[in-house]
């Protein structure tokens, strides 16, 4: 599938993407600081920075904590990942220079922006990351401890790339990099004009 970009843009766009097979090689926390360091700058509504992470290296009981909330099929390949990073937001916030929590309406919204920023962060480094949607969410609160008033989002799967052929030969044939629907399908000017 086409992954050519439409337009000019910096190559580290495209060149993210999200494998299913990982080396095993073992991350440090001080390189993992340097992506939540990446997702910490992201933009949020007031500064109010509703991202919250949760993780865990290979080999200890917190990577083992959010392993087991992972859905089978993602614990079939994540296994060999190097960490596991459980994304949460806080659905209410206090605004810098304020002292009153409020209802944060982009919780969400922002803290997609702080993963993408961790996401390419790890490009940066020779890592890389894959969110997993595919995770019970109920298990994954209990395992954590995540109280009320926090979202969780997603797992994300950090690890350096490994060979296709390490992965079972159903997932080999899906270790591929995706393409996307065509800009016309997304952009419009001055009106919504998209069929869906
Ligand atoms: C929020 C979110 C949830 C996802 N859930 C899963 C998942 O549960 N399992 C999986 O293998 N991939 C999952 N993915 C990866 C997507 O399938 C992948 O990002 C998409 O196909 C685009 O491919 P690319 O990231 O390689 O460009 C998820 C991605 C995101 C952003």
């Amino acid at each position: 599938m086409s992954r050519n970009p439409e337009a000019p843009i910096d190559s580290r766009f495209v060149q993210r993407w999200s494998p299913r097979s990982f080396t095993g090689k073992p991350i440090t926390a001080g390189e993992l600081m340097s992506l939540f360091e990446a997702a910490r700058w992201a933009p949020s509504t007031s500064n109010t920075q509703p991202w919250r992470f949760v993780y865990g290296l290979a080999g200890t009981p917190g990577f083992e904590s959010i392993f087991q909330a992972l859905v089978p099929f993602n614990q079939s390949w994540a296994r060999a990942s190097s960490a596991l990073i459980a994304v949460l937001s806080a659905q209410q916030t206090i605004a810098p220079g304020t002292t009153e929590a409020k209802p944060c309406a982009n919780h969400s919204f922002d803290t997609g922006a702080a993963w993408m920023s961790l996401a390419l962060q790890a490009e940066a480094m020779g890592w890389r990351a894959h969110a997993m949607g595919g995770f019970d969410a109920q298990a994954l609160r209990q395992q954590l401890g995540v109280p009320g008033g926090f979202a969780a989002h997603c797992v994300v799967a950090v690890g350096e790339q490994g060979p296709r052929e390490s992965l079972p030969q159903a997932l080999q044939e899906r270790e591929v990099p995706s393409g996307r629907q065509p800009m016309h399908a997304m952009v419009a000017e001055g009106r919504f004009t998209f069929s869906g």
